[in-house]
């Protein structure tokens, strides 16, 4: 969609989301922005204030599927939501833990749940008036699954096809569906990674990509385009010949206890 005038992202206090507020932060402008830490949220609030959006801020957790909905139906009464971002994710720490089974599952419950809580009441608020759009993240690591990260890796991949699919359905309610699928991009979730991440990008400049690409209505945003092409290689080949080539690849150091990040 061109010059969406409300928007909504989740996980808007850190990294690719509050890049991407800030990247849509205008006069004219109305930003809906969630995340669960209210300092860094008022932080990236205050940044796109400046810049002169109308910011409104909320501590709402993804997985609170209730009050995440009624949350997203009081933005919509303020002004018709044009654009929703489900942006909010976690990665855990694997290493010598691998994912611990606590981990996994938070993985699954904010990366794919938290998503659909997201896009579902989206659609329900734009269907009746024929007109939005809804950007699902996914990522790179969502077309092959990695030793390092499995519950993520199948957590954008649950996403990614679930919003390719939700993307047909909804053209027919004239709902716009763009699916995300970043490599590396400099953030909290990232900074951790002591290993080294090929064609590691500024957050800035992976929103101005997305923005980009949701203007352009395209099904897939994905970048960079030489890791991208490098994942699609390894995507066709038949696993057999990549895992071992796989397993020797490093991994996030090991935190068993941390929910982010890693
Ligand atoms: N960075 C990369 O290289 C990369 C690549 C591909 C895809 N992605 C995806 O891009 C998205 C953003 O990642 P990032 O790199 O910007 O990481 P980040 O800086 O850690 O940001 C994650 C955001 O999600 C929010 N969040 C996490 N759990 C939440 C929950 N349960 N409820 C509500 N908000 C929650 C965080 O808010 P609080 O901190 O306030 O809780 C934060 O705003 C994620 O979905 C990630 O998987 C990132």
């Amino acid at each position: 969609m061109q010059d969406p005038k409300s928007i909504l992202i989740t996980g808007g206090s850190s990294g690719i989301g509050a890049a991407l507020a800030l990247a849509y932060a205008a006069p004219g402008v109305r930003l809906a922005l969630t995340g669960r830490h209210r300092e860094r949220l008022d932080q990236v609030a205050a940044q796109c204030r400046a810049a002169g959006a109308e910011v409104v801020t909320g501590i709402v957790d993804v997985c609170a599927r209730a009050e995440l909905a009624a949350w997203m139906a009081g933005q919509d009464d303020a002004r018709p939501l044009d654009l929703v971002i489900a942006n909010a994710g976690i990665s855990a720490g694997t290493g010598a833990y691998g994912e611990t089974d606590r981990q996994a599952r938070q993985i699954f419950e904010v990366n794919f749940d938290g998503v659909v809580n997201t896009a579902l009441p989206a659609a329900a608020l734009m269907r009746p008036r024929r007109r939005g759009q809804i950007a699902i993240m996914s990522s790179l690591a969502g077309f092959r699954g990695f030793p390092g990260a499995p519950a993520y890796c199948a957590s954008k991949a649950g996403v990614r096809v679930w919003g390719e699919a939700l993307r047909g359905m909804l053209s027919r309610d004239g709902i716009e569906v763009s699916v995300i699928c970043p490599g590396y991009v400099k953030s909290p979730m990232t900074d951790r990674n002591d290993f080294p991440m090929p064609f590691l990008m500024e957050a800035g400049r992976a929103a101005q990509i997305i923005r980009r690409g949701l203007a352009a209505n395209r099904s897939r945003i994905v970048f960079p385009r030489r890791l991208a092409a490098a994942v699609w290689l390894l995507a066709l080949l038949p696993p057999g010949w990549t895992d071992g080539l796989l397993a020797r690849l490093p991994e996030k150091s090991a935190d068993p206890d941390s929910q982010a990040g890693a």
